[in-house]
């Protein structure tokens, strides 16, 4: 049977229904991947492309591991705002900054992309990736640049977990991530929308 968001909210100890919107919103079974993920492995720091109800979950992880901390780019300043007031409703506010990184124009491997200014993105070493923005519509293999642009902040056992892996651009972009960063190796997930997961081969 299909995971629910109540069922997550259980899983985590929510108290409140999480704010969710159709289409929009990670699916329950990538959130409760991530959420696995990160109670398994503790990870502390937290990076997310695009934030929203995956920021709270992150957040909530983050205060039921008493450890790690969430850093979520959000391109949109109206929903900067939406997730910082989400967080304070669910008193989760210490464990996650919604950092506002309007996309801008950036050069990957000679090719031009929108993506997140990282300004004001503080020099942490992530341990824990989840992309899941900015949005398929803004560009062809919009998700392209996180590699190349966080790569040199990626911890040697950082685990990166890419949202909607089942469209064609991502399935594209990930084969393109592992021929120009072979020493990852990735795992396909087949759930409601797909998700990759990539890590470093542990001998690399
Ligand atoms: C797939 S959504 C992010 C979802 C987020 N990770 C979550 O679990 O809620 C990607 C981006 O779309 C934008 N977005 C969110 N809700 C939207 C809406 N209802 N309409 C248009 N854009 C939206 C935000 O900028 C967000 O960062």
């Amino acid at each position: 049977m299909a995971l629910s968001y109540q069922d997550i909210e259980k899983l985590l100890g929510f108290e409140k229904p999480l704010p969710v919107t159709k289409d929009w919103s990670a699916a329950p079974d990538f959130l409760k991947i991530i959420s696995d993920y990160c109670l398994d492995n503790r990870p502390l720091n937290i990076v997310e492309c695009s934030s929203g109800t995956s920021s709270l979950v992150l957040s909530k992880c983050c205060q039921l591991n008493q450890c790690g901390h969430v850093y979520s780019l959000e391109n949109g300043e109206e929903y900067v705002h939406k997730t910082r007031q989400q967080l304070k409703d669910f008193s989760l506010t210490g464990h996650c900054d919604v950092i506002h990184a309007p996309l801008k124009s950036v050069v990957v491997h000679a090719e031009k992309y929108q993506w997140y200014d990282l300004k004001n993105f503080p020099d942490v070493e992530i341990d824990l990736l989840v992309i899941d923005g900015p949005p398929g519509f803004i560009q062809k293999f919009s998700r392209y640049p996180a590699l190349s642009l966080l790569n040199n902040n990626l911890a040697k056992h950082c685990a990166i977990f890419l949202d909607d892996a089942a469209r064609d651009d991502e399935l594209a972009l990930v084969r393109r991530w592992l021929k120009e960063c072979p020493e990852f190796a990735s795992e396909y997930i087949e759930n409601e929308r797909g998700c990759a997961i990539l890590s470093r081969h542990p001998e690399r």
